[in-house]
C-alpha cells in the first residue's frame, strides 16, 4: 500500500483500515456522547477485571477504568504494536482510576487464563474478524471469562450509514459492489451479533441499537471526521465495478467533500449495536 493510500485508508501496521489512533481518537470524540452511554449500559461492575479487547488506542479505558474503580483490574490487548506502545506511554504520563495492563496479541488466540476476567468489552474489532475468526473469537471470550461473567460486542452496522442528503442507494451500490472484501462483510454484521453471541454459547442479556446523527451545521471535528469517512469511501469506489456515473459522483466527493457536508441540510447517520452476553453458570 502507497504512503498516500495508508493516510486515506488511516491503517495500522497490522493493516487494519480505519484502525490508526489519529482516526480513532477523532471517531471517539465526535461520538464520544453515545459511545460513554453504550459503554456505562454494558454492565461492568466496580471491583471487576475487565478485559477491552481490541482496545486500539485505549480511547474506552478512562471511563471503564472509572467504572471498575480503584478495586478493579483492566488488561487491555490489540493486534497493532503501536496502539499498545502509546497506551503504555500514555500510562505512564497519567495513570488511571485502576490498574491497567497491556499486551500486543490476537483475539483469536488470547494469551489469558479460564475464566480470568469478570467480563470482555470489546468495541469497534469483530467487523475485521472472518467468520471463522469471529467463532473463534467467541469461544475465546467465553473461555477467559468466569461463569456469570458478560460478554460485551460493540459494533457497527454499515447498513444504515448515512450522508444525507447523497442518496443511501449510492452507498447501496458501493456496499454491494464490495462483495468478497471482507472488512465490508464484517461491517454488516452489527445487527447479527446476539445470534452470534447466542451460537457462541452465551445467554444474550441486551441488544441495544444507538445512531449516532449530527446535522448542519456541523463542528470542525465532525466535519474533519465525515470527511475522512468520504475520502475513504471515495477512494475504495474508484477500483470498484460500480457505474461510470456512480464512479464520477464518489471522485467529486473524494476531491470536494466539504462541498456536501456543507450542504444546509446534511446529515451524517452511523448506527452500532451492542449485545452482551452472560457466560453460562
Ligand atoms: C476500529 S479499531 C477499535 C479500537 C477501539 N476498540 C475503539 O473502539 O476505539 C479496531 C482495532 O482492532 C484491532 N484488531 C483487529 N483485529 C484484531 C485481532 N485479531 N486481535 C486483536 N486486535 C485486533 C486493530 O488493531 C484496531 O486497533
Amino acid at each position: 500500500m502507497t504512503h498516500q493510500a495508508s493516510e486515506i485508508n488511516h491503517s495500522t501496521s497490522t493493516g487494519h483500515n480505519l484502525g490508526s489512533s489519529t482516526y480513532l481518537d477523532k471517531h471517539y470524540q465526535v461520538a464520544q456522547f453515545e459511545y460513554e452511554a453504550t459503554l456505562r449500559s454494558a454492565g461492568l461492575q466496580p471491583g471487576w477485571h475487565v478485559l477491552d479487547a481490541g482496545c486500539g488506542g485505549g480511547a474506552f479505558l478512562p471511563l471503564m477504568s472509572e467504572i471498575v474503580g480503584a478495586s478493579g483490574k483492566i488488561s487491555a490487548i490489540d493486534l497493532a504494536p503501536e496502539h499498545i506502545n502509546a497506551i503504555g506511554q500514555s500510562l505512564a504520563e497519567k495513570s488511571l482510576a485502576c490498574p491497567v495492563e497491556t499486551r500486543v496479541g490476537s483475539l483469536v488466540s488470547l494469551p489469558y487464563e479460564n475464566d480470568q476476567f469478570d467480563a470482555v468489552w470489546s468495541a469497534n474489532v469483530t467487523q475485521y474478524l472472518t467468520d471463522e475468526e469471529l467463532t473463534r473469537t467467541l469461544a475465546e471470550f467465553v473461555r477467559v471469562v468466569r461463569p456469570g461473567g458478560i460478554v460485551a460486542v460493540k459494533d457497527v452496522d454499515i447498513s444504515a450509514w448515512q450522508f444525507q442528503p447523497l442518496s443511501p442507494t449510492l452507498m447501496w451500490r458501493l456496499i454491494e459492489a464490495c462483495q468478497g472484501n471482507g472488512h465490508v462483510s464484517g461491517a454488516m454484521r452489527g445487527t447479527h451479533l446476539p445470534t452470534w453471541l447466542r451460537e457462541a454459547g452465551l445467554k444474550v442479556i441486551k441488544r441495544q441499537t444507538t445512531l449516532v446523527e449530527r446535522w448542519s451545521p456541523l463542528q470542525p471535528l465532525e466535519q474533519s471526521y465525515v470527511a475522512d469517512n468520504l475520502k475513504f469511501l471515495s477512494h475504495m469506489a474508484a477500483d470498484l465495478d460500480l457505474r461510470p456515473k456512480d464512479i464520477a459522483t464518489w471522485h467529486a466527493i473524494g476531491e470536494a467533500p466539504e462541498q456536501l457536508i456543507n450542504h444546509s441540510d446534511f446529515c451524517y447517520r452511523e448506527m452500532y449495536i451492542l449485545a452482551v452476553g452472560q457466560v453460562p453458570s
